[in-house]
């Protein structure tokens, strides 16, 4: 009916009207379910971002979670984050809108966050069971006040609504087209294009930790996804993905 005709990614779709937070839906099935499911919600009364922030989720967005099971070393997992951001920035293109990449989890239009990507995961030192990839674009849902300054929409951008299930549609065939390069391990290629795209590589940027801020020059992300970033004394640190937030300065 939807002729997604994929070949991993949106085998099988669960639409609910609504969820508490499409990936807490996907954690609690994943072990029995097959890779490539996608669950995809109207309304989420719990949406959540990185470090349990609420994300707002009202109808007219697009929330989803894809359910996957890679065949590889846990450390290629963070590039699951980055080909869900090409895939999104790949997507809006199709609609005329350009945007950017903020690393490690956000797609930006005019400085604005339009998309949020949240990666959950069960795996050991050397075997993945199943990685949970949330995300959430805002279409033609309404944005809540505080959020006026930091977030925009499609419909915002565009000044027009477009089909959800358009959009829909798009994303699932650039995923799964993604994901099936991430599978034959074109790790660089995937990493070329995401650089082309990315919104800090060559600005200053701070980075946010528990332990404080580390200050300097986005030059570079490593082959495993770590900000390379030049200090204002000159020495290079790597930034690993994890609960770290970056602002530019
Ligand atoms: P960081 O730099 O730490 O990643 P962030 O602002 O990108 O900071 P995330 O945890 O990645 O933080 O995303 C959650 C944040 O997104 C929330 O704190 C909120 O400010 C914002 N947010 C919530 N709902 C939406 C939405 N629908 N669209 C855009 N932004 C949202
Ligand atoms: C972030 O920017 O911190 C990530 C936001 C991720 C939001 C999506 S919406 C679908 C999925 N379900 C959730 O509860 N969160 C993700």
């Amino acid at each position: 009916m939807l002729n997604l005709n994929t070949k991993i990614i949106g085998r099988k779709i669960i639409y609910l009207q609504e969820v508490d937070s499409t990936n807490e839906f996907a954690k609690g099935i994943a072990p029995q379910e097959e890779e490539g499911t996608v669950i995809v919600a109207d309304i989420q009364t719990k949406g959540k971002g990185r470090k349990l922030r609420v994300w707002s989720s009202p109808k007219g967005g697009l929330w989803m979670s894809i359910i996957l099971k890679p065949n590889v070393h846990p450390k290629h997992l963070t590039k699951l984050v980055f080909i869900s951001a090409l895939a999104v920035v790949e997507t809006l293109a199709e609609f005329g809108i350009e945007s950017k990449i903020k690393w490690p989890n956000d797609v930006l239009v005019g400085g604005k966050k339009i998309c949020g990507i949240l990666s959950e995961g069960k795996y050991s030192e050397n075997r993945v069971e199943y990685v949970i990839l949330g995300l959430g674009i805002n279409v033609n849902n309404e944005l809540p006040k505080e959020l006026k300054d930091t977030a925009t929409s499609i419909r915002e951008v565009l000044g027009f609504e477009v089909p959800l299930i358009d959009v829909f549609k798009k994303l699932i065939g650039k995923l799964d087209k993604e994901y099936l390069q991430y599978l034959k391990g074109n790790y660089e290629e995937i990493l070329g294009r995401w650089k082309m795209y990315s919104a800090i590589i060559g600005k200053r940027v701070r980075i946010i930790t528990d332990d404080g801020e580390i200050a300097g020059v986005a030059i570079d992300i490593d082959e495993n996804g770590a900000l390379i970033l030049k200090q204002n004394n000159g020495v290079l640190e790597r930034i690993y993905y994890g609960d770290v937030s970056l602002r530019f300065s």
